[in-house]
């Protein structure tokens, strides 16, 4: 869970990234896909969509956690749509190092280890409420 204090840190750091939100979706995308090749076939030919779509979803999660009770069923619905889109679950594992990396990359020394930590507790909600409900969602 995050504590207060990690709430506001990621909240107020989200805030600075948005003037750059595209640009830090396309090195998001790079970044990504470097890591991991194969995952680049999942996605559209066209990613612009794709790049909207990220930023809107962090977007309403970085504003959601301040009502998780909302929150928690959306991120199940998100969760089980990934099985149609070919997703597995340690696809989430490289997805959190893009995010990180991409939010380094835009925040630069406002990245602190502190910022860095809370920013990886809220990922982890995100992605844990995600994971579970893929993997109980029926194939
Ligand atoms: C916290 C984690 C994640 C969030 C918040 C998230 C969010 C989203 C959203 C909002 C969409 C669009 C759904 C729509 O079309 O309405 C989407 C689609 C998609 N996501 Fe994720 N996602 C996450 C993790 C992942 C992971 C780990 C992968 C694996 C690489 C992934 C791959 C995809 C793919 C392939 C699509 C569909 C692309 C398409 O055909 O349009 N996502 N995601």
């Amino acid at each position: 869970m995050l504590s207060t204090r990690q709430r506001e840190l990621v909240q107020a750091t989200w805030k600075d990234v948005q003037p750059i939100q595209d640009a830090a979706a396309a090195i998001f995308y790079d970044k990504l896909f470097k890591l991991d090749p194969t995952l680049r076939q999942l996605f559209p030919e066209d990613l612009r969509e794709q790049r909207r779509k990220l930023m809107q979803s962090l977007h309403f999660t970085v504003s959601g956690l301040d009502s998780p009770e909302r929150l928690l069923p959306a991120l199940q619905d998100l969760g089980r749509m990934h099985r149609r889109y070919g997703v597995r679950d340690e696809d989430f594992d490289t997805v959190g190092e893009a995010l990180l990396w991409t939010l380094k990359q835009g925040l630069g020394t406002a990245f602190t280890p502190e910022v860095r930590e809370a920013w990886a507790a809220a990922y982890a909600l995100v992605s844990d409420v995600m994971r579970d409900a893929l993997a109980q969602s029926i194939a």
